[in-house]
């Protein structure tokens, strides 16, 4: 057996995980990543792209925004599409001149994972199956096993950066933490399309057979979801049955409709939202998916794992640097706040634009109200904005 002695074992290498061990590395504290996929499948799985503009505050600062910098795309507005047509939401102009900046999550994940490499950071990816012990007690630690061998990751600290499948979460006993959870009675079927954006901004369009976004990935790369059943079968959608339908749903009264190309990947997401409280057991410290999971709408989950772990490794610092513990009692306090919030706007988003099977004709037209006074006052697409562009990050 094998042992490493470190101040904070981390497990996962998601932007949570990967983020806290840069940021731990700035304050000069010491961590270990580990992480069961390959680095390679860590850099290249498909998920989110919006960054909120505290997100890139945060990536700038933090001195891993060189890429971002040139690759990211500002955007200063979104768009919302109802009875396919198009009504803009100014971000920037509504909220003092913040946007947000599309660049997707493998993006982050690269350029982090290649900060950590440059950095001579700890990161072990394939590491067989990671358990957590003594989370109880002053001296907690990680094992993980792989062919027979076993390493343990002796720390002062765990971060749970698992994902909300990880294993850190399940470690807590029964009975310490609470869940809260709302699932959706529907799903979304994405792809990734080799073919220029045709618009500059994403569009969220309401339509009678359900929900579609357009957004983008790069100038060559669109990104496209289809509202869909959750026991959809991927199977049954042949690249043709997807344009078809992302051509009835996106389509424009004055002639746009997207751009078709090569289908390079495709996949179904499910949505759901949780949240566990608190974000904390004994030594282990929740972030990101592993402690809340947002549905995409509102596009905020990679944004809530960057705040989570700014918040932590803000607090590890007082304790390490300054020998205080009060803010690493407060973490899961702090960081629940902004998850509620973001949690409402996530639902609220997810409300507005889906078709729920269920609704009443009563219910379908405040929708269509709600849409219609959205995109006709001021005040209403200002809420929108302040928290599209994200909320202060201690709010
Ligand atoms: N041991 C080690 N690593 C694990 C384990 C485990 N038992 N279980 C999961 N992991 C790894 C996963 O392979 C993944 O690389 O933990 C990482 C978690 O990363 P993410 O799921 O990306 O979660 P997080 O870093 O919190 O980022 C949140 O991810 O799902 C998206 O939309 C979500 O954008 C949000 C972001
Ligand atoms: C994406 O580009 O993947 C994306 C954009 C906005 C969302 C969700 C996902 O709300």
């Amino acid at each position: 057996m094998h042992r490493t002695q470190t101040q904070v074992g981390i497990v996962g290498a998601g932007p949570a995980g990967l983020m806290l061990s840069h940021l731990l590395q700035l304050h000069g504290i010491h961590s270990v990543v580990l992480e069961t996929r390959s680095r390679q499948y860590c850099e290249e799985r498909i998920r989110a792209g919006v960054l909120e503009q505290g997100s890139v505050d945060m990536l700038r600062s933090a001195g891993v925004a060189s890429r971002l910098d040139k690759e990211g795309m500002r955007h200063e507005g979104i768009e919302l599409g109802l009875n396919r047509v198009r009504h803009r939401i100014p971000l920037s102009e509504l909220t003092n001149g913040k946007a947000v900046t599309v660049y997707g999550q493998h993006e982050v994940v690269k350029d982090l994972i290649a900060r950590r490499i440059a950095d001579r950071g700890d990161m072990r990816f394939e590491c067989g199956t990671v358990s957590l012990h003594a989370i109880d007690g002053p001296r907690p630690f990680l094992r993980c096993e792989r062919e027979g061998e076993a390493d343990e990751i002796h720390c002062d600290y765990i971060a749970g950066c698992d994902g909300f499948h990880g294993i850190s979460r399940p470690s807590i006993p029964d009975g310490a933490l609470t869940g809260y959870e709302r699932t959706y009675p529907f799903a979304w079927l994405g792809i990734l399309a080799e073919a220029p954006p045709t618009r500059e901004e994403l569009l969220y369009m309401y339509h009678d057979r359900g929900f579609a976004l357009y957004s983008m990935r790069s100038p060559a790369l669109t990104r496209l979801y289809l509202q869909c059943r959750p026991d959809e079968d991927i199977d049954d959608w042949s690249d043709d049955r997807i344009w078809s339908e992302l051509h009835t749903r996106l389509g424009c009264a004055d002639g746009w409709r997207p751009q078709e190309g090569r289908v390079l990947q495709k996949g179904i997401t499910w949505m759901r939202s949780y949240v566990i409280e608190p974000m904390q057991y004994g030594r282990v410290y929740l972030a990101g998916d592993a402690a809340h999971i947002v549905p995409p709408t509102g596009a905020k989950g990679m944004n809530l794992a960057m705040a989570d772990v700014r918040v932590l490794a803000e607090a590890m610092r007082a304790c390490y640097k300054d020998n205080s513990s009060a803010r690493l009692e407060q973490y899961s306090a702090v960081c629940l706040r902004r998850v509620w919030k973001a949690q409402r706007f996530s639902w609220w988003m997810t409300s507005l634009l889906h078709r729920f099977e269920d609704a009443s004709p009563f219910e379908r037209r405040l929708q269509i109200a709600e849409l219609e006074y959205l995109t006709g006052s001021r005040a209403a697409a200002a809420s929108l904005a302040e928290n599209y562009v994200g909320l202060p990050m201690e709010c």
